[in-house]
């Protein structure tokens, strides 16, 4: 076959790029792919030989990573060497909001993204195929193919013979905490672009895994727009069923059982209904944000503040839930000690970005709570950078400014708490002992459930209040 693929260069170690690369190198032992970061941290954490210091926590990731690492799966600094010798080049770095200049706040900033591309533009030999995984806004392989083009302009006649591009867009559809399952048996494959060979030559790759009819292709413009439209339609619905969530604690409804009745319609269906403390992640706000931009940008006002709505609604969800425990505890929380359970945006996995947990200790800090904050995965550097607090002992001084105070063990981390707030729905919190939690806690103690995971009964059957999201059922 034209275009087989012998070498894969992956730039971008993270999250989308480590797992998605462990996966391809499990199934295609022909191929040698060579992961390269400039963070060289990131990837002397991939070298580690003890597999629980991987950068990334993913459910079944360290034994792939056992059985590729050093044989056809490599972790390298070296970007430039290894974009010179491969055959196909994946770009998966990240393009998060701009945060200043023309469309701040809004747009992606392709900043790395543009680096990729003239690196590329200036390492690569011979023809490559680039692959656009990162998420990108519509018509950004656009902008590569002028960086490409644009290098080969300014080079002798002889070696522009040398260097060809083919640009795929190859959105990556995985989700946090199941991405090797989503990975390895993905919903679709799909590949954007113009020439066939090239798209053969990448869909060879999935097929080594992939059913064929699995692999969806399309003009390279719809495969860019529909990775930011499955997020935004998938943060909408999250959006949707929360605002349900208020209206039913309003009113004496339970959004689970909201979520039952229309979720049996086959035509909305029963996943992403779950109401929680709000979407977070890395991905659901700037995409959306970034199809906000997009939607301006290309003169749609009315679309934009269509889905801008999505984000304003988690933004005051968010709020919702700290007012709320205001409330509850009269008003004031000042001194108070609060325990939280799970900081992470969802369960199994370390990641913290956009985790509706920091605007909302953020908030109770601010109020003058004192927090005690559990997570099974996520490292304490991680929640003091995220909260802009230090992290204290017992007994030590508290003139630092906002601090907080890690939880190991969360049965005796509730003596004298105020409250428990559960954030992030790992299973360590649904089978917490609340008869013995009501004993040690001040009384009136109160649990606040914003992910419904922990079992109702056992907490009204004690002399605990009780708060979940979207129950309008307890009194
Ligand atoms: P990440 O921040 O975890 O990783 C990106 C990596 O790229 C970083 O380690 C960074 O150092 C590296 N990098 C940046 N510029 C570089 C350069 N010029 N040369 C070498 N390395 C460079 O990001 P991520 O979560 O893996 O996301 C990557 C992309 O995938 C984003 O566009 C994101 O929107 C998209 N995506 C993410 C997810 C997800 O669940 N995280 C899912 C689907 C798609
Ligand atoms: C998302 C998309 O699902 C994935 O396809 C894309 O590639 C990247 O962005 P991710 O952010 O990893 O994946 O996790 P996801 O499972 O989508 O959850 C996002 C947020 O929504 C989390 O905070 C989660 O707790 C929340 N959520 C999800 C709910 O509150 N309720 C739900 O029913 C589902």
């Amino acid at each position: 076959m034209k275009n087989k693929i012998k070498k894969i260069c992956c730039i971008g170690a993270g999250y989308v790029g480590g797992p998605t690369m462990a996966v391809i190198a499990k199934y295609s032992p022909d191929i040698q792919i060579n992961v390269v970061d400039t963070n060289e941290k990131r990837i002397s954490q991939w070298n580690k030989k003890d597999l629980t210091l991987l950068p990334i926590y993913e459910p079944g990731l360290d034994q792939i990573i056992e059985k590729t690492r050093g044989i056809n799966l490599h972790f390298s600094s070296e970007v430039n060497k290894n974009i010179e010798q491969a055959d196909m080049i994946f770009i998966s770095v990240n393009t998060p909001t701009k945060t200043k200049g023309l469309g701040a706040g809004q747009a992606s900033d392709l900043k790395w993204v543009e680096a990729c591309a003239r690196q590329v533009a200036s390492f690569a030999k011979g023809h490559t195929i680039i692959v656009e995984k990162s998420t990108l806004p519509v018509r950004t392989a656009e902008v590569i193919k002028n960086i490409l083009e644009g290098s080969k302009s300014k080079k002798s006649s002889e070696e522009k013979d040398i260097k060809s591009f083919e640009v795929l867009s190859n959105p990556e559809f995985l989700s946090e905490g199941t991405a090797i399952r989503d990975l390895e048996k993905p919903d679709r494959v799909l590949i954007g672009g113009e020439n066939t060979n090239a798209i053969e030559a990448l869909s060879q790759i999935y097929l080594n895994w992939v059913p064929k009819e699995k692999i969806l292709q399309t003009n390279i413009w719809s495969s860019e727009l529909a990775k930011l439209t499955a997020n935004a339609f998938l943060a909408q619905r999250i959006s949707s069923i929360n605002s349900i969530g208020a209206l039913c604690e309003a009113t004496g409804a339970d959004v689970r059982e909201v979520a039952r009745a229309i979720g049996t319609d086959s035509r909305i269906g029963a996943k992403f209904l779950d109401s929680g403390p709000g979407f977070g992640g890395s991905c659901f706000k700037k995409d959306i944000l970034n199809l906000v931009y997009l939607s301006k940008y290309f003169g749609l006002p009315e679309v934009a503040k269509f889905w801008e709505g999505v984000v304003d609604l988690n933004n005051w969800h968010q709020k919702r839930i700290s007012e709320l425990i205001v409330k509850k505890l009269f008003g004031t929380i000042s001194g108070k000690k609060i325990v939280i359970l799970g900081f992470a945006f969802k369960a199994n996995t370390n990641d913290t970005r956009e985790s509706s947990a920091i605007q909302i200790c953020k908030d109770l800090i601010q109020e003058g709570a004192l927090l005690y904050i559990h997570d099974p995965k996520v490292i304490s550097e991680q929640i003091c950078n995220d909260l802009n607090a230090s992290l204290i002992k017992e007994g030590e001084s508290k003139d630092k400014g906002n601090y907080w105070f890690r939880v190991d063990d969360i049965t005796s981390s509730l003596k004298d708490a105020d409250a428990v707030l559960i954030l992030t729905e790992w299973d360590d919190y649904s089978d917490i002992n609340w008869d013995l939690a009501s004993k040690i806690m001040r009384h009136p103690a109160w649990v606040f459930d914003a992910r419904s995971i922990v079992d109702s009964k056992k907490i009204l059957a004690s002399d605990l209040n009780f708060w979940r999201i979207g129950d309008g059922s307890i009194i």
